[in-house]
């Protein structure tokens, strides 16, 4: 039985991982290719604010999801939704930018 929850409580943590990843170094290293001064603090940063006032008002959305140029044009819409500070645009920009990296142009339906 113990096996069974054990399992179930990994398989739980798996499929939220691959919508909401936490930022690792190898994140920052992404983050730097388009973000020269990216570090982990503002990646986590990111994440925090991801989590926390972008999943305040509706399901989270995977940063996968939506492809660039899409995220450009319905970001600054919930940036202003958000009430973020220019700094924390930018953490959740930087995030945002990095975690969609495996599928930059869309989740392929
Ligand atoms: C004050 C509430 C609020 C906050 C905060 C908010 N959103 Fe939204 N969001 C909405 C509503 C309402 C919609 C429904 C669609 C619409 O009205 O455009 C939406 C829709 C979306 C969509 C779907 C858009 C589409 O056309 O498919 C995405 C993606 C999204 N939000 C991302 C974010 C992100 C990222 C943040 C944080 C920076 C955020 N939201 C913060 C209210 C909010």
């Amino acid at each position: 039985m113990k096996k069974i929850i054990l399992l179930l409580v990994c398989i739980v943590l798996v499929a939220c991982s691959s919508i909401i990843k936490i930022p690792d170094l190898a994140d920052v290293e992404y983050c730097k290719t388009k973000y020269s001064d990216a570090n982990i603090i503002d990646l986590d940063m990111g994440y925090k604010l991801y989590v926390k006032k972008c999943g305040g008002c509706h399901s989270m959305y995977s940063p996968k999801y939506y492809k660039n140029d899409e995220w450009e044009k319905l970001l600054p819409e919930m940036i202003e939704r958000s009430k973020l500070k220019s700094v924390e645009e930018l953490q959740v920009r930087k995030y945002i930018y990095t975690m969609n990296r495996s599928f930059p142009n869309g989740i392929p339906y």
